[in-house]
């Protein structure tokens, strides 16, 4: 079903769903209804999400959650596991496991910011995955997850239904939905923004009008399918940063029918409909915002979510590639393939990077010299999707990402011998 944030309906065997109320006394076929708020009830009409899901059994019952230790490397809000440091980092692709790990445990935190108590700030992850979760599902109480698939598909399983997201689409969970990541074609690696704050939105278009960039149309979220499996299933829960486990004796997968505007979806980044300068200067790259979590500050993003996708440059007299840049706001690097117009090596797809607040950054040496020579033609660049997640806060880095040895120690050389400007 395509449209963002639309008021779905939707049931996988016909009549589960209710008709012209939510809750009636006696519901088709005796399916539990059960509300999954996303806002507090009182929120604005345009802010508020809600939906009704008719299930097999009510998610109440289940025995009490202990505590899930699996030693993994999923870190969460407050980020404080290292020291604060304004340098800038860059790291190599997370390797795959050589071992049997599923989406849950083969998430491992870079960083992030904020407070999940606070319901403020971001965690950034990178999952490497060689198995799919079987008889185990994930639920987050902490966030909602946008997954970057960088190789591998994945197919998502949910309560709302299955979605399968391959490399160059993104899928996007909503908090406390609870879901199963399958790998269908063996191994698979990607990115993770688990957003504690406001749910990700369209950014306004401003005179842009009213089309262009993600448009709502290319978001797709599934319909109802369930499953009617007695088997014992694992629920592992991320609340207040920490991992919880129960076991109920059947699948959670089990919602019939269900209706309203809290729903997974994914989306095809190439879809975008990039907008850029046809005269002169780089715009902002907010100008490829593709979602965005705002914050109180008006303008000022808990993150946005920002990609760089295949695009012609046509701009006359202008050093094309991304200009020299400090920001107030925090920038977290991916690359999905290809590479990226601002760096000539060293940032590989499955790799990132990290420029935290007011840190200088660029283009380097290669990519600056080239840039300034060229011949200023129209020019494609083609085969290439990096990404950002940019946030108002400081990215802290986690141990994990501050002492792997696949934290860059040369990366400081790409700016070193720039030569100075020469004065009349
Ligand atoms: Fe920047």
């Amino acid at each position: 079903m395509v449209g963002f944030g639309n008021h779905f309906a939707s049931e996988a065997i016909a009549g589960a769903l209710p008709i012209g109320r939510n809750s009636p006394q006696r519901t088709p076929f005796g399916l539990y209804a059960e509300q999954l708020s996303g806002t507090a009830f009182t929120a604005p009409r345009t802010e508020n999400k809600r939906s009704w899901l008719y299930r097999l059994r009510p998610t109440a019952s289940h025995s009490p959650f202990t505590v899930y230790e699996n030693g993994g490397l999923l870190r969460s809000a407050p980020f404080d596991e290292e020291p604060a440091s304004p340098n800038r980092l860059r790291w190599d692709p997370l390797p795959l496991p050589d071992r049997r790990v599923d989406f849950v445990d083969g998430l491992v935190s870079y960083g992030g910011n904020g407070d999940v108590a606070m319901g403020a700030g971001i965690g950034i992850h990178l999952y490497a995955a060689t198995q799919s979760m079987v008889d185990r599902v994930f639920q987050n109480a902490d966030g909602e997850m946008l997954i970057v698939p960088q190789s591998g598909n994945l197919r998502v399983v949910t309560e709302f239904g299955v979605m399968t997201v391959a490399p160059l689409s993104i899928a996007l969970v909503p908090r406390g939905v609870r879901f199963r990541v399958e790998l269908p074609e063996g191994p698979a690696r990607g990115y993770v923004c688990e957003n504690y704050g406001a749910p990700f939105r369209l950014p306004d278009l401003g005179p842009i009008g009213s089309n262009g960039l993600a448009n709502p149309r290319d978001f797709e979220t599934p319909a109802a399918a369930f499953e009617d499996r007695d088997v014992p299933t694992q629920i592992i829960q991320k609340f207040m940063g920490g991992l919880f486990e129960t076991t109920i004796d059947h699948s959670p997968f089990d919602v019939v029918a269900w209706h309203g505007n809290l729903a997974p979806c994914r989306y095809a980044l190439r879809r975008f409909n990039t907008i850029n300068t046809v005269s002169f200067d780089h715009p902002d790259p907010s100008i490829f915002t593709v979602l965005t979590s705002p914050s109180e500050t008006p303008g000022t993003a808990n993150c946005d979510f920002v990609i760089f996708p295949p695009r012609w440059m046509v701009a006359e007299d202008t050093f094309r590639p991304p200009w020299f840049h400090r920001n107030v706001m925090s920038e977290f690097m991916g690359l999905i393939e290809g590479s990226y117009d601002a760096k000539a090596g060293g940032f590989a797809p499955g790799g990132a990077s990290l420029h935290n607040c007011m840190s200088g950054h660029g283009p380097d040496r290669a990519s600056y010299e080239t840039a300034t020579a060229a011949s200023l033609v129209p020019h494609r660049i083609e085969g290439s999707m990096a990404f950002m997640f940019e946030s108002r806060n400081v990215i802290r880095p986690t141990r994990f990402a501050a002492q792997s040895p696949l934290c860059q120690e040369d990366y400081d050389d790409c700016w070193a011998d720039f030569q100075k400007a020469q004065l009349p």
